[in-house]
């Protein structure tokens, strides 16, 4: 039976104390038009004149969770115009007013919490824990970012235009923390949010005009790369882009930039794959409970995820053995109910592609354990293979699917090695207690974020600064005090201190 959660007295079908119906579509051409009410009007006088596009709940998909008008190329030269215009004005306003708009906003999204959560689970297929996790999270952004502002601002100046591409893996957190920093030092931005998730960005980018955020300084533009997100980065006006998304995309800014405007700012968070050794020394049951979290929470659709398990040999049989039997009681389905661990991946073409991977490692004699599911939504269920090493790997698999390696103590070093030569460097676990190999493995590995004796993912805003290297990232890392400051150049004939 389903355990009854604290928003089950909405229900999917009632309305919250604020009067919104939780189960209504919510339609993003309302919302940001707002029939003129929250955002520039001319951002949806191309878009509003062709269909809207439905958003279906990963889910359950007979929900239509609400509808979107997407931008043309046309709403992104009138966005930059007007975000152009408008950025001088918002840079004149003090720092102490635009970080107070910041901690308005993160007011504001706590007092509409249940729409969020109910949003992120509807639209991106979040469990309701992720989907508190995710308030949280943008949140911290808000709030910590507010509080970095002044002391960015010394002897420096707001850049211009950000564009802010933001990922549908965390709807609402990254796509919040992007924004966040462009605008509390001065720039105007234009949003991008990944084409699966416009609406969780359209109820957040509604409250932040609500906090104070000027409608010309903040634009949102639905749409998919091509249409939006290409002549977006090509504009020269665009003074800087924050990109979360795949290393392949982030190549192909970086190339345009390059090419329309060289002193851009590029700042992006790209993928990993992930790995965690687990030594004869670490203690099993706390392993096992990290391995879980990091490989299948949020059904490993975290770029910080664990892909690839290293285990020593001699406690390997005992791991393995534990970590299936708590995968059996991994429950799959709908993710709205506090009872379900896994829920579905995010849309038919990731379910497709895991799905086509994981036969093909079947196919080769890989498969240690799968887990089984009947269900409408589209889940994966969580996979672990049997790999060499990170060596062998060809790429991230963005989904519930885990790696297992061995080794013997003798070969930490190759191990280390092996991790560093394939060029990623985002997250690793290490579970030890012997403190010389914690040591040995920080002096060595090249990572942004090394976890020992935890999971993997969940990074907390202010005090585990979040981003990789090679691979992985540009840095500077998000919820860190580097981040502010790459949203700002120095002011002429100002001094570097
Ligand atoms: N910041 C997230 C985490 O740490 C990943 O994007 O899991």
């Amino acid at each position: 039976p389903a355990i009854t959660h604290p928003f089950a007295i909405f229900g999917r079908d009632r309305k919250n104390a604020k009067g919104w119906d939780l189960s209504d579509p919510l339609d993003l051409a309302e919302i940001e038009a707002g029939r003129g009410r929250f955002a520039a009007p001319h951002q949806w006088e191309a878009g509003a004149g062709s269909a809207p596009r439905e958003i279906r709940n990963p889910a359950l998909p007979n929900d239509v969770v609400g509808r979107v008008y997407e931008a043309s190329a046309k709403d992104v030269t009138a966005a930059i115009d007007a975000a152009t215009a408008a950025q001088p004005g918002w840079a004149a306003t003090p720092v102490a007013e635009r970080a107070e708009i910041l901690r308005r906003i993160a007011d504001l999204y706590e007092e509409n919490a249940e729409q969020v959560f109910a949003l992120c689970t509807r639209e991106a297929g979040k469990t309701l824990a992720d989907g508190v996790a995710e308030v949280r999270e943008a949140v911290d952004f808000l709030r910590y970012y507010a509080n970095q502002a002044p002391r960015a601002e010394r002897d420096s100046a707001a850049r211009g235009v950000i564009a802010c591409i933001s990922p549908w893996n965390f709807p609402l957190a990254i796509f919040t923390g992007q924004i966040a920093a462009a605008l509390v030092t001065g720039n105007a931005v234009i949003a991008k949010p990944a084409e699966q998730t416009p609406l969780v960005a359209g109820l957040a980018t509604r409250l932040m005009h609500e906090a104070g955020i000027p409608r010309d300084v903040l634009h949102l533009l639905p749409g998919d790369g091509p249409s939006v997100g290409a002549p977006l980065t090509a504009d020269p006006r665009i003074a800087g882009v924050c990109f979360t998304g795949s290393t392949d995309v982030a190549q192909i800014i970086n190339r345009q930039l390059a090419e329309t405007a060289p002193d851009a700012m590029l700042i992006a968070e790209t993928g990993g794959l992930n790995a965690m050794i687990v030594d004869s020394t670490a203690l099993p049951e706390q392993a096992i409970r990290d391995i879980l979290a990091s490989s299948f929470q949020s059904a490993g659709q975290r770029c910080s995820a664990l892909r690839v398990l290293y285990v020593q040999r001699d406690v390997e049989e005992r791991v393995l053995g534990m970590l299936y039997g708590a995968m059996d009681a991994l429950r799959m389905g709908d993710p709205w109910y506090l009872s379900t661990d896994v829920g579905p991946v995010i849309d038919e073409e990731a379910r497709e592609g895991i799905t086509a991977y994981c036969d093909e490692m079947e196919a080769k004699g890989r498969l240690l354990k799968r887990l089984d599911h009947a269900g409408e939504g589209l889940h994966v269920p969580p996979h672990v293979f049997r790999v060499s090493g990170i060596g062998e790997m060809q790429r991230e698999i963005f989904g519930p699917v885990l790696h297992v390696a061995r080794f013997d103590a003798e070969e930490l070093d190759s191990v280390i090695a092996e991790v560093n030569a394939k060029g990623y460097g985002l997250t690793f676990g290490l579970h030890t207690r012997i403190d010389i190999r914690v040591q040995q493995v920080v002096d060595r590995l090249r990572v942004g974020n090394l976890y020992v004796n935890r999971n993997q993912i969940g990074a907390i805003v202010g005090s585990q600064p979040f981003g990789g290297e090679g691979l992985s990232g540009t840095g500077p890392k998000a919820g860190g005090p580097n981040y502010l400051p790459r949203f700002r150049k120095r002011a002429a004939g100002g001094i570097t201190v």
